[in-house]
């Protein structure tokens, strides 16, 4: 069998000659003696045109398929240069693999991305969701290949863990305790003795601690995995299970980690741009109709760059246009970072030096003491799609922040080994990967650029 992407990519290798695809029906037009079918085999974007005619052995089953069938052809590939199409294939022969019931949910006609989401399990089989789902695969491999090609390490980190990474406490607890039934101490405390772990566990909400001790082996590391988190967010940009990229830097500091987080996101742009022309133009003309433009501006712009403190006082100037007025030391609500990214500074823009209140133990303290050298990235459409930091290097600092935090410290005994074995300055940063997707694709709902999402209240198939 050949691609239909192959067809498209060398099609004077396939003119005139005999090819055989394989594909599920998106479409059937039959008249008496002869029909139409289009095809799409999930390798290319553009659909195939076959025409059959009562030649065929199986002319009657043929004329009786169901869209979404599966079937293989066998015929001449010929040019037909009047059409939107720019060939055909003039079956020889139909296969038919598989037929599809009647009650197949996705006829030709537009279904909305609600109803889509209920047939999760079918969905990508829709223009929207075969192109969002490619380019969710491209993305990957960009950014995997942006830190390749700069020879960072790529480090599993563990999904299940004893720490909290960002303090948060929006953990999914791992146990094999029955929960009908929880072993206790005398004091009614939970006996973990009788855990697998022998301690309480939860699925990692971010690699990063476990990436910094890579980064103080390797330099320069990155993570590219799932994270958790139960936040009871029921947003368009949350999600229970999501991706995240986690590069790590040594001898580094904040600028160091912004430079790298716009050449990042300006490669993957790129990248998509060239590697999926087909998709990232029907997203421009179906979903987002400035998408094109916006990411062209933002391959020939730099990014915007404000502090928190003075993005404050932006803020605060148009507190009438918000639900929730800001005041310095808040955290930023998503209309406050879309605000920014979209009508003051019309491009992506770092917001740095965040309060130390509202970030995680692990930044690094200001000089003024108090704030972080933290950087977020605000983009128009989302909001934050990246967060980073410079880490703090010092094992006093930190472990005194450790405690001020009420945190553990002898869950953090390997964090602060770190800072005492050739301790170094170092940054790093975590793209949600859902995020970005939405970024290139101009999806609106994380829902939407996730295979099978997982989101509160829905864990379906
Ligand atoms: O800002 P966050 O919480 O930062 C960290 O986890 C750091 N440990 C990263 C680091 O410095 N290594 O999360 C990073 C990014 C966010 O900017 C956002 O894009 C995404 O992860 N994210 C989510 N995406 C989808 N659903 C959620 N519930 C998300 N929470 C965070
Ligand atoms: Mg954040």
């Amino acid at each position: 069998l050949v691609n239909i992407r192959e067809l498209y990519r060398n099609q004077e290798e396939y003119l005139d000659k005999t090819v055989t695809i394989g594909g599920w029906v998106r479409s059937i037009r039959s008249s008496k003696n002869f029909g139409f079918i289009v095809v799409n085999d999930g390798t290319f974007f553009e659909p195939l045109q076959i025409v059959y005619a009562d030649g065929l052995e199986n002319f009657a089953e043929v004329e009786k398929l169901n869209v979404g069938a599966a079937i293989i052809v066998t015929g001449k590939l010929v040019a037909t240069p009047q059409a939107k199409q720019p060939f055909e294939i003039q079956a020889e022969e139909v296969a038919i693999e598989g037929q599809s019931s009647p009650d197949y949910p996705l006829q030709k006609k537009r279904h909305s991305f609600e109803y889509l989401r209920t047939i999760s399990h079918l969905r990508a089989r829709t223009n929207t969701f075969e192109a969002v789902f490619r380019v969710r695969s491209l993305t990957a491999y960009a950014i995997h290949k942006f830190f390749q090609e700069r020879d960072f390490v790529y480090v599993h980190t563990p999904l299940i863990t004893g720490s909290d990474c960002e303090g948060a406490g929006e953990m999914f607890k791992v146990t094999t305790l029955d929960l009908d039934n929880v072993p206790t101490n005398e004091d009614g405390t939970v006996d973990y003795t009788k855990d697998f772990f022998n301690k309480p566990t939860n699925l990692t909400v971010s690699g990063q601690l476990n990436g910094e001790t890579y980064a103080m082996a390797f330099k320069n590391i990155y993570t590219f995995g799932p994270t958790f988190r139960a936040e009871n967010s029921n947003t368009t940009r949350h999600a229970a299970e999501f991706w995240m990229i986690e590069p790590e830097i040594a001898f580094a500091d904040l600028k160091d980690d912004m430079i790298l987080a716009e050449s990042m996101l300006k490669y993957v742009i790129r990248y998509v741009l060239e590697h999926a022309p087909e998709e990232m133009n029907f997203f421009n003309s179906f979903v987002d109709k400035g998408l094109l433009d916006r990411l062209n501006h933002v391959l020939n712009s730099d990014f915007g760059h404000v502090t928190y403190t003075e993005a404050i006082e932006i803020l605060e100037k148009n507190n009438d246009k918000f639900e929730y007025k800001v005041s310095w030391g808040c955290d930023l609500q998503t209309e406050h970072e879309r605000y920014l990214t979209e009508e003051v500074f019309k491009r992506p823009v770092f917001v740095t030096d965040y309060p130390k209140e509202i970030k995680a133990f692990y930044m690094k303290l200001n000089e003024d003491g108090k704030t972080v050298a933290a950087m977020d990235c605000l983009v128009p459409g989302i909001g934050e799609i990246i967060g980073g930091s410079q880490r703090e290097d010092d094992y006093d600092k930190l472990l005194a922040r450790i405690k001020e935090l009420g945190l553990n410290e002898e869950d953090y005994g390997f964090y602060l080994d770190l800072r005492k074995y050739g301790s170094t300055r170092h940054a790093g940063f975590g793209l949600g990967f859902e995020r970005c997707v939405m970024y290139l694709t101009g999806m609106g709902n994380i829902r939407d650029v996730i295979p099978f999402p997982r989101t509160v209240n829905n864990c379906e198939l």
